[in-house]
């Protein structure tokens, strides 16, 4: 206990140092609320459930900044967790290091909750961890061989490829699996579809989840669609996007796709490092989400060379290293005729093979010999 009580302190102290050469009202603060916190947490129990957390029990933030940071949309102890100290100081009006003091000290609260992994944890842990990680189905047996069981939590998954590949598909199939128990191949859970193509469609939905024996009712209430116009309408609902998952209670988010809109609007202006820069903060965003509200994040993603394009390579993905150090797992997707392949092409633990699945009113689909040889054995 003594020796958590001087990490709080240098934490603390942190928060205060940096807010005092800005704000000596906040300092001063911080300063008290600090005390409060601090002996709260001898007489209280911890708690244990997110719900209980108010940002209030952060160290260093009284009820003056947390208006500020209500005021910027950041309402709980895990908004501020997955905040990124740039943006943060700019809402709040603060230096980046105050920003940066705030955002360190939720993410302390949090593992003092254990409600977020210690920074370091012995690999028996990390394995530990992993074991709590959830998997759902992506409707191909095939394909969720190739994922070794299915798209998982705390993970970003790329889907890639040309247009009519599949990615859609794979992405309105997924929200209908995901939306089955966890005995079923499921999350249990809600899902959230981020349109920006604007080729959602709830019909589909409803056939997938009808030939799969499922209520169609209950699967299209599960899954909240929002459709995006254009990039800085994406890159706002990103930053919201961990209200809308607790609202939601989703444990799978899609975002079909990440970069066409980005593309689009910063072709040709000579501006490609802004774009860049805008698409890693967001995706920096996305990986903190899905680590730390332990959920499914799938994205997709168009190949280097479109239609409307001579140039570009049409087996790489768009996006460049920004995209590819975001995602944890990136699987390109191949039409040969009626079926299509996917290959694991960066994975840090899977083995780089191939596969093929197809498309059918069941969505993604096992290939008919395999479907047929499986059921006669
Ligand atoms: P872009 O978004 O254009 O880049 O392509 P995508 O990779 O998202 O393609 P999508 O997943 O939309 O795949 C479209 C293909 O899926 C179509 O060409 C059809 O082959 C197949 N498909 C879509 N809907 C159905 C359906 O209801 N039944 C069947 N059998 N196939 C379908
Ligand atoms: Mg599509």
């Amino acid at each position: 206990m003594g020796e958590k009580k001087n990490s709080e302190r240098i934490k603390d102290e942190d928060v205060i140092n940096a807010l005092s050469n800005e704000s000596p009202e906040l300092a001063t603060e911080a300063a008290a609320a600090t005390t409060t916190t601090a002996e709260d947490l001898e007489s209280k129990p911890i708690p244990t459930l997110i719900d209980d957390l108010d940002i209030q029990d952060i160290p260093g933030i009284g009820p003056t900044t947390a208006k500020k940071l209500r005021d910027a949309g950041i309402l709980t102890v895990m908004d501020l967790a997955v905040a990124s100290s740039e943006e943060l100081s700019v809402e709040i009006n603060s230096s980046k290091e105050s920003a940066a003091a705030f955002i360190i000290a939720s993410q302390q609260l949090l593992r003092d909750s254990n409600l977020l992994d210690k920074e370091f944890v012995t690999a028996d842990v990390a394995l530990e961890k992993r074991k709590s990680m959830l998997r759902c189905t992506t409707g191909s047996k095939a394909l969720d061989k190739l994922l070794l069981g299915g798209i998982e939590t705390q993970a970003v998954t790329e889907f890639y490829g040309e247009f009519g590949s599949g990615k859609s598909q794979i992405c309105h199939t997924l929200c209908v699996t995901a939306s089955q128990p966890v005995e079923n191949g499921g999350f249990g859970s809600g899902s959230i579809y981020i349109d920006t193509e604007g080729t959602f469609r709830p019909e589909r939905i409803d056939q997938i989840a009808i030939s799969r024996g499922l209520d169609p009712t209950s699967v299209l209430k599960s899954i909240a669609v929002c459709k995006v116009y254009n990039s800085s309408h994406l890159e706002l609902i990103i930053k919201d996007l961990g209200k809308y998952i607790n609202d939601f209670k989703a444990r799978l988010v899609i975002i079909d796709s990440i970069i066409s809109l980005h593309r689009a609007e910063f072709a040709g202006r000579g501006t490609l490092a802004d774009r860049q820069q805008r698409l890693n903060s967001m995706l920096h965003k996305i990986i903190r989400l899905a680590e730390i509200y332990n959920i499914s994040v799938v994205i997709t993603n168009q190949v280097q060379s479109s239609p409307d394009t001579f140039f570009g390579d049409p087996t790489k993905a768009a996006g460049g290293n920004v995209l590819g150090h975001a995602s944890t797992y990136r699987i390109y997707l191949r039409k040969s005729g009626e079926n299509r392949t996917a290959k694991m092409i960066d994975s840090p633990y899977h083995p780089y093979s191939d596969t093929k699945f197809t498309v059918t009113e069941r969505g993604v689909d096992d290939l008919e010999e395999e479907t047929s040889s499986k059921r006669g054995k």
